[in-house]
């Protein structure tokens, strides 16, 4: 999995925003060790999701549940946990950036479980499903940003704006991947497609279907995991035809368009031309 291709886009972030600042060389062992904690955290969730996802693949090679048993893949899982905290505490001596920590993963805990109590659930609403993806997935983009700007020694101003930076990139970024499950193919995306309705999932695509026609996507849905592949096919045309996947293509852009305006007002420098622009692709990433 360390091997495996994975966008590394959190240590990315972490990155970028640790050059805005004045630290100066001395800290480079500690922005490293921090900027790896956040892609080995990501790391062990993805491990753990593919378990409860039964996944066989990812960054285009078998899952370890898949190819060692998920017992395996849950102690891996948790290895990679402690070597977060280990990665933290080569970085830092503050307590209150480990209580970050603690917090942060936690906050990606209950977007998981709040996603949880809602499967199968047709009356899901978009600011329930903005509340799962916040926790599970932004936090951590979140995280990974204030933390690049706090040891890169960016000016106040900087730091206080990284967070929502990041949380809007987060949210962009998972809206994006849950369109992508809908319209791109295993192989581009290394990984498996139309999972997230199978498992009850409901992402913000089906929730505008159900919101702008329910007389149509309440039957197939009632199917739970019962879809067939031929199910799959008829809600996939139904979601471009009543242009779910447009819509909410519209939706995430707005998370990013307010993610480059607050990168706009950050003062000059060349890495902010690189946070601008990444962050201007990630729009159009497909995958
Ligand atoms: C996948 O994240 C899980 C989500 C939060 C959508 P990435 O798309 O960043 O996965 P890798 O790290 O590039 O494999
Ligand atoms: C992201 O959700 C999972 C985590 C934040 C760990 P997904 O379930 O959409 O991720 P993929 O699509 O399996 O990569
Ligand atoms: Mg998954
Ligand atoms: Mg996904």
């Amino acid at each position: 999995m360390i091997d495996s291709k994975g966008k590394l886009l959190r240590p990315a972030y972490f990155y970028l925003f640790s050059r805005l600042g004045h630290a100066n060389q001395d800290m480079h062992k500690e922005i490293v060790a921090a900027a790896a904690s956040t892609e080995v955290l990501h790391l062990a969730t993805l491990i753990h999701d593919d378990i409860i996802d039964e996944s066989d693949m990812r960054r285009g090679i078998e899952t370890i549940q898949s190819k060692h048993g998920k017992d395996v893949a849950v102690y891996t899982g948790d290895l990679l946990l402690s070597v977060y905290f280990d990665l933290l505490a080569d970085a830092t001596d503050s307590v209150e950036i480990i209580k970050l920590n603690t917090l942060s993963m936690k906050r990606v805990l209950m977007g998981e479980i709040n996603q949880m109590t809602n499967v199968y659930n047709t009356d899901v609403t978009y600011e329930n499903y903005l509340k799962s993806i916040k926790g599970k997935t932004a936090q951590l983009f979140e995280l990974s940003c204030y933390e690049g700007a706090y040891f890169g020694q960016c000016n106040p101003d900087i730091i206080e704006k990284s967070r929502s930076i990041g949380q809007n990139i987060g949210i962009a970024f998972q809206m994006i991947d849950d369109i992508l499950d809908y319209t791109q193919t295993p192989e581009i995306l290394s990984k498996p497609i139309l999972n997230d309705v199978k498992q009850g999932i409901y992402t913000l695509p089906i929730i505008l279907g159900i919101e702008s026609n329910k007389e149509k996507f309440l039957p197939l849905l009632k199917k739970g995991e019962n879809l067939s592949d031929s199910d799959l096919a008829t809600l996939v045309s139904l979601l471009n035809d009543n242009d779910c996947i447009k819509r909410a293509q519209v939706i995430a852009k707005k998370y990013i368009d307010e993610a480059l305006l607050s990168i706009e007002s950050l003062p000059s420098h060349p890495e902010k031309d690189t946070l601008y622009s990444l962050t201007k692709k990630l729009l159009i990433r497909e995958f």
